[in-house]
């Protein structure tokens, strides 16, 4: 079968690593975008390409039908001149849950990227619908894997320097953790499934556990004893102030604590009877601790 190009935005990204292995080994050759220089890793199958500063003019002389954005969603339309020079016709583009999850949210750094995830996604939106682009839009909810996300990794570190983890009430919060492999598959499946274009949908795992039960898995995989310490509220929001002092804590926030007992659960089963694809449990191998 002729190997198909296909362009990714935010290729050095979790996802962005994910696709550099199976988009590959399902027949494509990519081009692969970074702000970085990284010509030193091209691959039979992977050409890496430097991102001109947004005011310096793109020459593209090949033409990409199809693209792939892991890089926050917001910092496409930075791109959007470069796509076009490159005679885009359809892209799936990842945003995020927390785009509902976090609209509530008390703390203004979280706000910020609602905010953020929600104007790119209009701004995604009408730019395709402008120039005729098929566009898909997955929202995953919680992405780890490979030791790099900022979820399960961070809880890893914690448990790793403090020996237990804190929660908030009972934690029974429900959580649908998706493997970051996972969304790569699903990008892929997307942009090859023709019949679904102009849509936005959410993307989960595999599975639906609560907050606690994802702590106590992490334990497991560290194969150590789980120690889960409730603490009252008043005692977690002061303590989170403390830990901020911490560079690695300094992004911590109350609202993280108050969401332990929310569910933050969607639906992607639509999605993926069309695409005749599943999502994985939440299951943490060695490559996936930091
Ligand atoms: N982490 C989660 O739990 C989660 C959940 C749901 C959705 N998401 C979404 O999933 C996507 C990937 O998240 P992640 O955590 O894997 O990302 P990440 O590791 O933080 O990586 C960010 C990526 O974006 C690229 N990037 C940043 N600014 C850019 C710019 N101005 N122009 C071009 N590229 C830029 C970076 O590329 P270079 O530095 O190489 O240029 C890098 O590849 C994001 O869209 C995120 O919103 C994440």
């Amino acid at each position: 079968m002729a190997r198909q190009p296909v362009g990714v935005l935010g290729a050095t990204s979790l996802v962005g690593v994910c696709l550099q292995q199976l988009l590959p080994e399902n027949n494509w050759d990519v081009m692969a975008f970074s702000r970085q220089p990284i010509t030193t890793r091209n691959t039979a199958h992977i050409t890496w390409r430097q991102l001109a500063q947004p005011s310096a003019p793109d020459r593209a002389n090949e033409k990409i039908d199809l693209w792939i954005c892991a890089a926050p969603i917001w910092v496409l339309p930075e791109h959007f001149k470069l796509l076009s020079s490159y005679g885009i016709k359809r892209i799936v583009t990842l945003s995020s849950t927390s785009c509902i999850t976090k609209k509530e949210s008390t703390d203004a750094s979280e706000q910020k990227i609602v905010q953020q995830l929600i104007e790119g996604e209009s701004r995604v939106t009408a730019w395709a619908a402008a120039n005729q682009i098929e566009w898909i839009i997955l929202r995953p909810t919680l992405i780890y894997g490979l030791g790099r996300d900022k979820n399960i990794s961070e809880i890893v570190r914690f448990i790793r320097r403090f020996g237990f983890f804190p929660l908030f009430g009972k934690a029974t919060g429900l959580r649908q953790p998706i493997h970051a492999r996972d969304v790569a598959a699903t990008c892929i499946y997307t942009l090859k499934a023709l019949n679904l274009k102009n849509r936005t949908y959410n993307l989960t795992g595999g599975e639906t556990l609560s907050y606690r039960e994802m702590v106590r898995r992490i334990f497991l995989a560290l194969d150590r004893k789980p120690r889960l310490v409730t603490l009252p509220f008043w005692f977690f929001h002061w303590a989170v102030i403390a830990m901020r002092c911490l560079p690695r804590y300094r992004h911590w926030n109350s609202a993280m604590a108050a969401r332990m007992n929310q569910d933050l659960v969607f639906d992607s089963t639509e999605l993926q009877r069309q695409l005749n694809c599943s999502s994985g449990p939440f299951l943490l191998s060695a490559e996936d601790l930091p």
